[in-house]
Parts: C-alpha cells; structure tokens; sequence
C-alpha cells in the first residue's frame, strides 16, 4: 500500500522525506518519489527502493539544497506498472503543482478523458494523474482562487478514496491535505510539521499528532495547521499523544503482521470492490478483462491453476463459476498441470491465479498454456508481476501488500474477484438480472459481516487456549466451505506446526473417521444451507466417537450449539457468499493457536512468502 509524508518547516526537507520513506518501506512498494519547494519546484521519482531514489538525488539532489517543504511518496502500483513514471509525485504541465495520492480514483476515465479533450497531456497511466490537472485546470479558470479552494473544487468531481498531499511553487508556503477513505495524520513539531498515511515516520519527531477524519482537509503552513471539511466547514480536532514504538506501528499496532492483515480484511475486501460492483446498475464492471469478456463467456471450458492458498480460492472460484456461469471449471495444481501434458485447447481459458505473480510452477502453467493456444488471465495481488505481465487479461486483486508467509487477506480478496468474475460471466446465461442483483448486493454487505466476526476475536482465542497442545486436527466442509476447511487446515499446520487436514464432511467415513478419538479437535463448518442435516449427523458421528468439536455456525442455530463443544457463531449469507464468513475465524484459530505455542507466525519455518524455485 502506499505512504504519504509531507514536511513543512526550517529544517533541510529532503533527507527529512526520505527519512520518513525509509520508516513507510514496510508497507510494500514499488517506486518511490519527493517534491521540494526549493524557489521552484523540484521533484525526483524512481522505480524500486527508495535507497535508489537517494542515489538519484546524491548525484542531481543538490538543487533540493535548502528547501524546508516538500512532499514524498511510495507507491504500490494499481493502475499502470511500477516504473519512473507512474511514481508519485505527478505535476502539471506548467511543473506548478506537485501531488501525492494514495486510494483509488474510481471515475479516472471519464475525467481523464474530459481532461485530453482540453489538451492535458498525460505523463502517466495513473489514476491520480487526473488530480493535478483537475486542480491545474480549475486554478487556471479562476485564478482568484487559492490553492486550497481550486483543491476544495476539484475533490467535488472525485469519486473513490483519497489520502492527499499537494504543494504549489504558487504558494510555496504551505501543504494542502485532504482525506476520503485513506488514513493520514498530521505531526506537530516546534515550528514544524509533518504529514503521513500513518505515524511511523512521524513518532521519531514528535507524539503529538492530529488525526483527520474521512471527508476533513488541512491547510499546513510552517507556523499553523487548519482543519475543515471538505465543505469548507473549520473543524476542532483533538491532539491525541503517541505512545507506542515504531515497530508496533509498522504492524499497525497489532502483535503480527498477520494480526494485522486479518483485521484488514473489510478494508480490502471494499476495495477490492471499489469501482467494480454496480449495485445501481445491478453488475459488475472489470476493466482489465473489459475487452475479452465474449470470448470468456464463449468458453468450452475453464481451468484454474494455482497453488498454496491461491488454489484454495480456485476451488471455491470453480464453484462460483459453475454455479452462476454454468461453465465447466477444472481446478488444477500449477505443478501437476505443468508435468502431465494436459490437454487444453484454444476453445479453453485458463485462469492462474497468485497473489506473488512470480510463482514458479505458476508461472511455468501459464507459458504452457498459451503455448497450447488457450487464452489466458491472471488474478494477481503485485501489479507488474511477471504472471501479471504474460497474462493476456486479468484482474489485480488490490489487497495491498501482504506480510505474513501464510495468506490471509489476499485470499478473501481472490475470492471477491472470482465471485465478481462468475458474476459478469454469468450475465444474460444462467441467473436473472435480478438474481446478480441480490448477490451482489450480498456481497457488498461481507466487509460489514466480516467485522462483526472480527468482533469475536477474543472469544476464539480463548477457544485456541483450550486447543494449542493438539497433535492433529481435522477440518470438515461441504459445498462452497469445503475448500474453506481445506485453508483451514492448511493456515493451522503452516503456522502452529499441528498436523491437519481438510475434507468433504462426507468424506469422513471414507477415512478420517477412523483417527477420531478424545485427543482430535474437529472444526465443522456447519453454517446452514441446503446440506445442514447431514452435517449435523457427521457432528454426531464424531461426538460418539468423543472427538471435541468446534463449529462454525450461523447465528441462532441451536441444533449446533447443542452438539458441538464449542460454536463460533457467524452472520447468515447465502453459500456462495459464505466462504468470505467461514474463512475468517479459521484464520484467527490458527493465528491464536500458533501464537500460544510460541511460533513466528509471520515467518514459518521452512516456507517463503514467494516460492520462485521449482
Ligand atoms: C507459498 C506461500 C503461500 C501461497 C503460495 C502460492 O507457499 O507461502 O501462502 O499461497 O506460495 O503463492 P502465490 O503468490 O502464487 O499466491
């Protein structure tokens, strides 16, 4: 994701900015980039670390020298590739106006659109590019206005997310910000202040901070800050005192990175959403696969490659487009579909999904897939990776950068673009326009229900308490959960070291059965749906045999709670719906049962965060 800082004040403001860029690298990026107000404006931007932007400016950064405001960014691509230009900061054509953005601008296109039809020549392939023009573009029509009133105009055009930073050499005096959805906090020095998209930079300076709220804008000069709604409105905003480390803050205040990328999830479950579910219109919008869309729905068959936690998704993936596309969906690990001369056609479309894009047996499916002459799309989390790259189509899942070895919120974020994918195949086929309506609808009200399951966190970790000795658990679904208890077993045995394994609920007779006595922990995802009795008979065959059970219920449901030892309930949904529930409390269980036997959950033994060998 990506950071923010600003500094405005009387010390040197370059080294400052990259100080502060320095402290946001944990965040994940890919380029990075700085702005002075030096007389004029000076900017420099660069793919990769920052450390290479700092060489840059150690050989041409002189003509920073002395500037004491300015602005810096990392970024994370999501629209364009990582490179020099799409770095922030973006200019406007008279090198006036320099702005740093984080979110989304949802309705890029058509102001982009508007904005080239009046000549605005565009360096970049990003969204935020249309920010400076449009504020560039309403100065320029009445240059009675100010900065933060041609800003103030221009956010009235914009729909999406925001955490913004903008100088001007027009008025080198002060930082305008503004925030809609995109978190940013103001530092107070003596004398100085800083800017940031969260405290780490800023904690090594000062603990006193300002917080802006959704739809607030700060005008900040070196002597004073003000705060107002976007509507112009002056705002009181309370100091609030730092009083926490750098390092807690880098994981958000949470003990892991995984913690933290857990309790994401709403978050980027609604941006993963942003701009693409039309609830007015009843559908979806995905531009990156827009112009295949025909040839997709055309398809003979579709086959899912993937691994790890990414081919977990593909198997609710071929649930969801068997259900709603009535598609034929072949879901296939990247490493046996490689070796065994599989057969796939150009009447085919194959989907890799990962959330890395640099998967090696990933990676190696899809060359072999095209060479076949299938049409292939990816479902990636790193803009410009290089599956990401070789893919005819795709879409990125916008999860953000993801820390922790073992996924978590890059998962749920593959599910949603499976589920929107299904959708949009589905359109005119099989399901009513009606029908797409109320899932979708559905699926706008998870990041909601996701939060009241987060709300239980406490509870599943004294759940955990009771069971971080086991040797060995099982995880039993059906349907659309049964690739979620697959997940489960797989973030329990990566992270905690426990032996476990998920199956169909009705495979347990076939097998498993046999393993179950006092000491085996069984979680049942039991949520109601048309297969209910016959999960409440596989709790009872278990309860017989004394295996302890943990059930993943929907609310109310008493039958469960008479059975099981112990219920985690969650809200209702539908059952295509309901893998973004019954994935979440599966994640807590494991973080909190690894945590409990004392293992590194953000770095497992023996696995990678990315496996690029073969
Ligand atoms: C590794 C990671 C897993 C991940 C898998 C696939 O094993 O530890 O968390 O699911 O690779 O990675 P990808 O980046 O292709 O999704």
């Amino acid at each position: 994701m990506c950071g923010i800082v600003g500094y405005i004040g009387r010390r040197e403001a370059a080294p400052l900015l990259l100080n502060g860029l320095k402290r946001l690298e944990y965040r994940g990026y890919d380029s990075a980039g700085i702005a002075v107000l030096n007389g004029q404006m000076e900017m420099f931007k660069k793919k990769g670390s920052v450390g290479n932007l700092e060489e840059e400016l150690n050989v041409s950064g002189s003509v920073m020298l002395g500037a004491t405001a300015g602005i810096a960014h990392t970024r994370w691509a999501t629209h364009g590739d990582p490179s020099d230009r799409n770095a922030h900061p973006h200019m406007n054509v008279s090198g006036d106006i320099a702005l740093i953005h984080n979110g989304i601008v949802e309705n890029y296109m058509s102001l982009k659109q508007e904005l080239i039809d009046q000549g605005y020549i565009f360096a970049s392939d990003t969204d935020s590019e249309v920010l400076v023009h449009l504020i560039d573009r309403i100065w320029k029509s009445d240059p009675s206005l100010d900065l933060e009133a041609a800003v103030r105009q221009a956010l009235r055009h914009v729909e999406g997310a925001y955490g913004l930073c903008i100088i001007s050499s027009r008025e080198p005096d002060k930082i305008v910000v503004a925030r809609k959805g995109s978190p940013l906090v103001i530092g107070i020095g003596d004398g100085e202040y800083f800017i940031a998209s969260d405290a780490a930079p800023i904690v090594e300076h000062t603990n006193k901070v300002v917080y802006l709220s959704d739809g607030e804008m700060a005008i900040v000069t070196r002597d004073n800050y003000t705060v107002k709604t976007i509507e112009n409105v002056e705002q009181e905003k309370r100091i609030t005192e730092l009083d926490f480390s750098l390092e807690k803050i880098e994981k958000g205040g949470y003990e892991h990175f995984m913690l933290k990328e857990i309790f994401e999830q709403p978050e980027v479950m609604r941006d993963v959403m942003r701009g693409r579910v039309r609830l007015e219109e009843g559908r979806v919008q995905l531009g990156g696969i827009a112009d295949y869309l025909d040839r997709l729905k055309q398809a003979k068959r579709i086959v899912i490659c993937a691994c790890g936690t990414s081919w977990h998704a593909g198997l609710i993936g071929e649930y969801l487009i068997e259900e709603f596309a009535r598609i034929p969906v072949e879901v296939d690990y990247a490493s046996e579909f490689r070796y065994r001369n599989p057969i796939v056609s150009s009447e085919d479309v194959v989907i890799v999904i990962s959330q890395s894009g640099e998967t090696a047996d990933t990676l190696a499916a899809l060359r072999l897939a095209k060479e076949k002459g299938a049409m292939v799309l990816g479902i990636c989390n790193v803009v410009g990776s290089t599956i990401a790259r070789e893919t005819l189509c795709g879409m990125y899942t916008h999860a953000g950068p993801e820390v922790g070895v073992a996924s978590t919120k890059a998962f749920t974020a593959q599910v949603i673009v499976l589920f929107m994918l299904a959708m949009a195949l589905s359109k005119g086929r099989t399901i009513s326009q009606d029908e797409i309506g109320l899932y979708l609808r559905e699926l706008t009200e998870v990041p909601d229900k996701v939060a009241q399951i987060l709300d239980q966190n406490e509870a599943i970790r004294k759940i955990a308490l009771e069971f971080k000795d086991a040797r060995n658990a099982l995880y039993l679904g059906r349907g659309f959960n049964f690739p979620v208890a697959l997940e489960g077993a797989l973030k329990l045995k990566e992270i905690s070291y426990i032996h476990a394994e998920g199956y169909p609920a009705a495979e347990m007779k076939h097998g498993p059965i046999a393993l179950i006595d006092e000491d085996m922990p069984v979680i049942f995802i039991a949520t109601r749906d048309n297969t209910h009795t016959k999960i409440l008979s596989n709790i009872e065959e278990v309860r017989s045999r004394k295996g302890r059970v943990i059930a993943i219920a929907s609310e109310g449901d008493r039958e469960v709670s008479r059975l099981a030892e112990h219920v985690i309930f969650i809200p209702q949904a539908s059952g295509p719906v309901m893998p973004l529930l019954t994935a979440i409390p599966l994640q807590l269980l494991a973080y909190h049962i690894a945590t409990l036997r004392g293992c590194n959950v953000d770095r497992p033994r023996n696995l990678a965060k990315s496996v690029t060998v073969e």
